[in-house]
């Protein structure tokens, strides 16, 4: 197989020697006769290689700082085990989240709940289970936090969220870092100043820290290098008069490698950008130096994961084009609807063919947009082929849904060559476990 896919496929991927594609020593052909398709398959090795990478590339550089996962990416009570087992924090955003978190006691100092509008209940929820920090979006939060810490007689940790307005140069969907947006304080407008001086007056909480996330995915090193040394210096007044910061994150948002054409930068160039920004902007404004805390999310997961598809229908129309269909798409992968997003295709039980030809791979939805490959080289598919996209181990299953009433797909972790359900295929049952109906 291409060294350029192989960079993208999960660590452990060989190609047997009948060319099927062999993912953590499991054979995808046997897998999907075993568990059936669609299939999301997660190579154990790689997300702890990750997750250990995060955190060497950061803790040899500054001592003091965490990883988070942000299991926004994807979170099931086996990948927040595996966050624990690697002393992986977690970035929580919903009580959804927080369930799973405490399905596998997840220790609480550990969880930071994000959010830009988090209900009362989960509040009340998480500070029930007694959650290390609150990252705080607006006003109404910092009142709504405060009012229930002081019901459960706690002085519960916060941090702020800040807007810095720097753009993080990815998809206007998911850029969060600039003026207009839903997310944060505001540098700009005065209200990040007016948010810290009004939580230091809050009884019932302690602000231990700044936060802001620019987007994702960011390819780019300048917008956390331009963003840490804007918000340190936006601080340095602050700390000087009395803020005590003990904590400080510059989100996640680290890219991956969809495609072959762009490579992401190493964990270790945005180790180097944030650790550099971070501690020269302390050094220059003469601020103690905070704990650090990154939050990756996508690039812990994303590789580690494959979506497996069989082929069903395919339509040539002549001189125009060959559509191929697949059992899965746009209900377990929303991103090439929702964003473009660009994928490799491979299929995974012809990798020995080398006669290819130029398709368009659909999924099984009933919108004309349900497309997962526009335009793809691929060998000869039939019927009963399998087609795999790869890094899409991220914002696939954690965005999936039952569009068309079509149920979700099972996930299985392998590892040497075994493999074991994570998540079992959903049943019609289970489309209709909260409908009543006489
Ligand atoms: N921290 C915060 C506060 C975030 O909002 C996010 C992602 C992360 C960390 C992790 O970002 P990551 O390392 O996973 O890029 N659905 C989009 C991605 C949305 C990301 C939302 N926030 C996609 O499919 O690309």
């Amino acid at each position: 197989m291409e060294p350029k896919l192989l960079n993208i496929l999960p660590m452990e991927t060989t190609v047997s020697s009948d060319g099927h594609l062999i993912v953590g020593g499991c054979d995808v052909v046997e897998l999907s006769a075993k568990y059936g398709t669609p299939l999301y398959v997660y190579d154990e090795s790689t997300i702890r290689t990750m997750a250990e990478l995060f955190t060497k590339e950061f803790s040899d550089r500054y001592s003091n700082s965490r990883i988070l996962y942000a299991s926004k990416a994807y979170i099931n009570p086996s990948i927040a085990k595996l966050s624990i087992e690697h002393g992986l924090g977690i970035d929580i955003v919903s009580g959804g989240e927080l369930a799973v978190a405490a399905s596998v006691d997840f220790p609480a100092e550990d969880i930071f709940f994000h959010g830009n509008n988090k209900s009362r209940t989960e509040v009340a929820e998480a500070i029930d289970y007694g959650i290390g920090q609150f990252v705080a979006d607006s006003f109404y939060e910092i009142d709504l936090i405060n009012e229930l810490a002081s019901n459960h007689n706690k002085v519960q940790n916060v941090m702020l969220r800040l807007s810095p307005g720097i753009d993080g140069h990815t998809h206007k969907k998911t850029t969060t870092g600039i003026l207009d947006t839903k997310f944060g304080f505001s540098i700009e407008t005065g209200d990040a100043e007016k948010a810290i001086k009004y939580v230091l007056t809050c009884k019932n909480l302690d602000l231990t820290g700044i936060h802001f996330h620019l987007g994702s995915p960011i390819f780019e090193m300048e917008p956390y290098d331009l963003a840490i040394r804007s918000v340190i210096e936006f601080l340095s007044p602050l700390i000087k008069n009395g803020f005590n910061m003990r904590d400080f994150s510059p989100g996640g948002g680290f890219a991956v490698g969809y495609t072959s054409e762009k490579s992401p930068p190493n964990i270790s160039e945005y180790a180097k950008t944030i650790v550099k920004a971070l501690t020269e902007s302390c050094e220059q404004f003469d601020i103690p130096y905070p704990r650090l805390l990154v939050e990756p999310g996508r690039s812990i997961v994303a590789r580690a994961g494959i979506a497996l598809y069989k082929v069903g229908a395919i339509k040539e129309i002549p001189g125009l084009r060959k559509y191929v269909s697949v059992d899965g798409g746009m209900g377990d992968n929303i991103r090439p609807a929702l964003y473009d997003s660009k994928y490799e295709v491979i299929v995974a039980n012809k990798l020995n063919v080398t006669d290819t030809e130029v398709v368009r791979v659909v999924g099984k939805y009933c919108e004309t947009g349900d497309i997962l490959a526009p335009s793809a080289d691929l060998p000869r598919c039939n019927t009963g082929d399998l087609i795999v996209l790869p890094t899409s181990g991220a914002y696939g299953m954690s965005m999936s849904s039952n569009y068309n009433l079509n149920p979700r797909p099972a996930v299985v972790m392998v590892s040497n060559g075994n493999s074991r359900i994570i998540r079992r295929r959903e049943t019609y049952a289970d489309l209709m476990r909260c409908d009543e109906f006489e």
